[in-house]
């Protein structure tokens, strides 16, 4: 398949442009910064939230055309709320316009346990107690702006016939290091498996799957994900007993699906400015 890796120098970028290569993809990278030294295959370097630079990168890419887009470009943090919008919703829909024009039918996009990031743990670690296909429950300004990009896609998808996966990453990491990350760590390994099982899945239509690895004290339903072919094998487990002891705030942290952005420290107007220090 070849695919258009947005956000491909970015940390999960560039793990997926080698490991969606070596599963024999033909990648092509796309970031607002030029490629990252080593980096061997082809490359834009453009802005997605500029339609018009989007649409240049399709007109160049019609020859031959991509068969999917790998969409990741987008700033993982809390910032104000046109800024988030900027990044995850008119990103994406730049993208998707584009893709309509050039007939590319289907997208993975790198969505957020943030979307659902009030969300409480009800059960034992290991019980599933979030499903996917509840109502969105953001727990920042960055988890609406992913909320926007996830409805956008299930749009296009009933208006143009697209396939849209949206994936609720939990947190991307070579190890876990906290209590919560014993939950929520997606390792580099299964990114790349649930990525490629997105892209080549028959048909998904408009999906949302939990992007974490099969962690035992996990609570976020994988079904979604594996009736799509994914099936995580790492499990931070492994780490647990290298942790340091829980402190009372890591406890607090854990019970929600979104962590420390759940709590007050992340309370702020909407069109304040300035970053979370
Ligand atoms: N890392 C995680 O644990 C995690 C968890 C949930 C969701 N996500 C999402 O996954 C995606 C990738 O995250 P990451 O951790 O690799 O972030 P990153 O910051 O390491 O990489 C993001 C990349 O996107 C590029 N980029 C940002 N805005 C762009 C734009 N408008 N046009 C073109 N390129 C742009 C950046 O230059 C960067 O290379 C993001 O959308 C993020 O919200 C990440």
């Amino acid at each position: 398949m070849r695919v258009l890796v947005t956000g491909a120098a970015g940390s999960i970028g560039s793990v997926l442009c080698s490991g969606l290569a070596d599963r024999g993809h033909e990648v092509v990278g796309l970031d607002r910064v030029p490629a990252p030294d080593g980096y061997a295959g082809a490359w834009f370097t453009a802005d997605c939230a500029d339609a018009d630079a989007v649409e240049e990168v399709f007109a160049e890419l019609d020859r031959p055309p991509v068969d999917a887009v790998v969409h990741l470009a987008g700033l993982p943090a809390e910032v104000a709320l046109p800024e988030e919008l900027e990044s995850h919703l008119l990103t994406t829909a730049a993208l998707l316009d584009a893709m309509v024009r050039h007939r590319v039918s289907r997208i993975v996009y790198a969505s957020s346990i943030h979307a659902v990031g009030r969300e409480r743990r009800t059960g034992p670690p290991g019980t599933v107690s979030l499903r996917s296909d509840g109502p969105p429950r953001a727990d920042t300004f960055y988890g609406v702006a992913k909320v926007a990009a996830e409805a956008l896609l299930r749009l296009y998808v009933d208006r143009h016939g697209l396939d849209a996966v949206a994936t609720r990453i939990g947190t991307f990491n070579t190890q876990p290091e906290n209590l919560r990350q014993l939950a929520s760590w997606l390792s580099p390994d299964d990114a790349v498996r649930m990525f490629d099982a997105c892209l080549t899945a028959p048909d998904p239509g408009y999906a949302v799957v939990y992007g974490v690895s099969a962690n035992t004290r996990g609570w976020w339903d994988l079904a979604p994900g594996r009736a799509l072919g994914y099936h995580p094998e790492d499990d931070a487990e492994h780490w647990a007993t290298q942790l340091p002891a829980p402190t009372e705030r890591d406890r607090v942290e854990d019970g929600f699906a979104g962590g420390e952005w759940a709590l007050e420290h992340f309370h702020r107007p909407a069109l304040d400015l300035k970053d979370i220090p």
